[in-house]
């Protein structure tokens, strides 16, 4: 998911690019201002947690973009591209590393586990929103 702020800043054409050109394969693609219940449920995880209310209200503060990208270890890629959570740590080349400074505007989620991404990929869209269809006639891109 591309983040409010990455949206507001004019980032998704760019960060988009970084998934295609990896190798990887958009299935699924929503531009939505998630409702805060979604949100609750997106970030269920960290329920109770002192950056949980201000994280629910960033998120739903403004449209963002929802993604299912699918390749050969795809979750684990997308989290090393995205970068560390803290946008200051991230390593430069990562996604929060080039374009971002402050944890609570860190530009992008990924899923962190195939359980996770099952769970947000049902929270955020139905079986008909996703899509199947070969991209290159390339056996080692996805
Ligand atoms: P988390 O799941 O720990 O990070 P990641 O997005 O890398 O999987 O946290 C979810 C989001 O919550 C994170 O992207 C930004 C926000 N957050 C804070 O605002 N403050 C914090 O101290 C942490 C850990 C996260
Ligand atoms: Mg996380």
């Amino acid at each position: 998911m591309i983040k409010p702020d990455g949206v507001q800043r004019g980032l998704v054409g760019r960060i988009i690019q970084r998934i295609e050109e990896k190798g990887f394969k958009i299935v699924a693609m929503r531009l939505s201002v998630m409702d805060k219940e979604r949100a609750e449920k997106h970030y269920a995880e960290h329920a109770g947690k002192p950056f949980y209310g201000d994280l629910v209200e960033f998120i739903t503060s403004g449209p963002s973009v929802q993604m299912v990208v699918e390749g050969k270890g795809v979750i684990s890629a997308i989290r090393k591209m995205n970068g560390a959570t803290n946008p200051a740590e991230a390593a430069p080349g990562t996604i929060r590393g080039d374009f971002g400074i402050e944890t609570g505007r860190n530009v992008i989620h990924g899923s962190d586990s195939p359980e996770s991404a099952a769970r947000e990929i049902a929270l955020h869209f139905s079986d008909s929103e996703i899509f199947e269809y070969k991209r290159i006639d390339e056996p080692w891109l996805y």
